[in-house]
């Protein structure tokens, strides 16, 4: 079961780590390679049509280690927000950007329709109920300019999972129809992805992408 207090605990003791040499060891992405993380990472900014001079803003942001990784590959500005305290120094001390210790559920201090595009890696698996991920996303689609993208990178598919004998970690609360439901009632564009589709690897750790999916929504 998924407890949002323990997860931001959790965070928060990997942010007091000292001898950790990648921002994405403080994100629990420490199984993956520098190498596979970086193309993980470039596959699912093509996907979300990051581009040179985008404005992005991410929800769970945590050191910034998905953001450095954009950043590295366009030219971009960066902000966003984590309930990890600790997660959000680190991505401060690293990373040039607007970074505020902030609950994705209510992101108060962001004016409407200020980032271009608007991302979640790997976050929205640790919300705990359909109404955490409903506030997140309508927060997430309030801030994203018109004609801009929202992208949920990193969701466990409940669909999938049966066929994986070692569930990764997180809830299994949202189905497809969740986001078709909502993307249809706000007149949003959906596109849904397998997330092996965005990255994957016939063996050791590919984050679990059998069991999971991305997706994006587009504001008119
Ligand atoms: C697996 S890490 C991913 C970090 C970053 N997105 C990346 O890919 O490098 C998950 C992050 O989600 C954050 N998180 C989970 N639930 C959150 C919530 N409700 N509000 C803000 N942050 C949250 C955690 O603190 C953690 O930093």
């Amino acid at each position: 079961m998924v407890i949002p207090a323990e997860i931001r605990d959790e965070y928060n003791r990997l942010g007091e780590q000292k001898d950790v040499v990648h921002l994405k060891d403080f994100a629990r992405w420490s199984y993956i390679s520098g190498a596979d993380w970086t193309n993980l990472c470039r596959r699912s900014a093509d996907f979300a049509g990051i581009e040179d001079g985008d404005r992005l803003f991410e929800a769970g942001c945590g050191s910034g280690a998905f953001l450095a990784e954009v950043a590295a590959y366009r030219q971009v500005t960066l902000a966003g927000v984590d309930f990890a305290e600790n997660l959000v120094a680190i991505a401060k001390s690293q990373l040039p950007g607007d970074f505020q210790v902030a609950d994705i559920t209510s992101l108060l201090t962001v004016e409407n329709g200020s980032y271009d595009k608007v991302l979640s890696h790997g976050v929205f698996l640790y919300l705990d109920s359909l109404d955490a991920a409903r506030r997140a996303v309508l927060e997430m689609v309030r801030i994203t300019r018109p004609g801009g993208l929202v992208y949920i990178g990193i969701v466990n598919d409940p669909e999938r999972h049966g066929s994986f004998d070692h569930p990764p970690s997180g809830s299994f609360l949202f189905t497809r129809s969740f986001w078709r439901d909502f993307a249809a009632e706000q007149g949003l564009t959906l596109e849904l992805i397998d997330q092996d589709r965005i990255f994957s690897k016939p063996s050791g750790y590919d984050c679990y992408s059998r069991v999971r999916y991305s997706l994006l929504l587009k504001k008119p």
